[in-house]
């Protein structure tokens, strides 16, 4: 496996991504909705799916894709979980907190993860067994001890009336007197545990194409990812909770209320 090469198409990809978001951010763009009013989908989300399509089939023509927009059409052995505007609703109101999210699964196994923030620039890469970098150098989860003084964040799905799970974790969260905040780009909140800006992340409604970049950047930063139970991340796994692993059980006891 050419995971240097496999590496290399992630950052070129990742990088006409960015190219894309900046210009619709210059130009303006039309935008739709999806699954509920707050659910957008603009031209960038669609235009850098495809140019991120594009470029794969171009390099890695055995290789499948399942991407947020356009899903997957057939299974093969090495497969690209892309999500090409991670926080779309902070993308369409200029809020600038959002990314592309790029991950390679090879045989089952996310091997390398790309999370690149578009707005500002940071990129966040991991490959299985090399370690997680930001902007090439590498990085650690924190090393906070303690749940009261952390700093945590989470998400919640659009229609939050329709989905109510979280807001009982948020609060079991809020009343222990935690400090959380919801940026809105769940592969950037990965991102930041791995780099020690946050202690710990939690969400419940996610995606493969959410998770599957920062899930392995956060474990390569020596971080911990696991479900609601504690048991080890499984991509496809809806629930996740990412620390730097030393206040792992501590957040997980407050989420189910203990
Ligand atoms: C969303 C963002 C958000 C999270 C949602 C995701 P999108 O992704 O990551 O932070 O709370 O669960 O769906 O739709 O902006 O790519
Ligand atoms: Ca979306
Ligand atoms: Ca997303
Ligand atoms: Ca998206």
């Amino acid at each position: 496996m050419d995971l240097r090469a496999y590496l290399q198409t992630a950052l070129d990809a990742a990088y006409l991504a960015k190219g894309i978001h900046q210009y619709y951010q210059e130009k303006g763009f039309t935008q739709s909705s999806k699954s509920t009013p707050t659910d957008l989908v603009t031209q960038a989300d669609h235009e850098s799916e495809a140019a991120i399509r594009e470029l794969i089939a171009a390099r890695h023509p055995d290789h499948v894709v399942l991407g947020e927009e356009q899903g997957q059409d057939k299974e093969g052995a090495f497969r690209w979980i892309v999500d090409p505007l991670d926080g779309t609703v902070n993308y369409a109101h200029g809020f600038p907190f959002y990314a592309v999210s790029i991950g390679l699964e090879a045989h089952g196994e996310v091997v390398l993860g790309v999370v690149l923030d578009t707005a500002r620039g940071e990129l966040f890469t991991a490959t299985k067994g090399g370690g997680a970098y930001l902007n090439g150098r590498p990085i650690r989860v924190s090393t906070r001890s303690t749940l009261v003084g952390s700093l945590l964040a989470t998400g919640f799905p659009y229609d939050v009336s329709k989905d109510t799970e979280n807001l009982t974790y948020f609060q079991r969260a809020l009343t222990k007197g935690l400090m959380v905040r919801r940026p809105g780009a769940a592969a950037l909140d990965l991102a930041y545990v791995a780099a020690g800006r946050l202690d710990g992340f939690w969400e419940v409604k996610l995606n493969p194409w959410d998770v599957a970049a920062g899930w392995l950047i956060v474990s390569e930063a020596g971080g911990r990812v696991s479900g609601l139970q504690g048991e080890d991340y499984r991509l496809g796994n809806r629930y996740l909770v990412a620390s730097n692993g030393l206040i792992h059980q501590p957040l997980l006891d407050t989420l189910h209320g203990r």
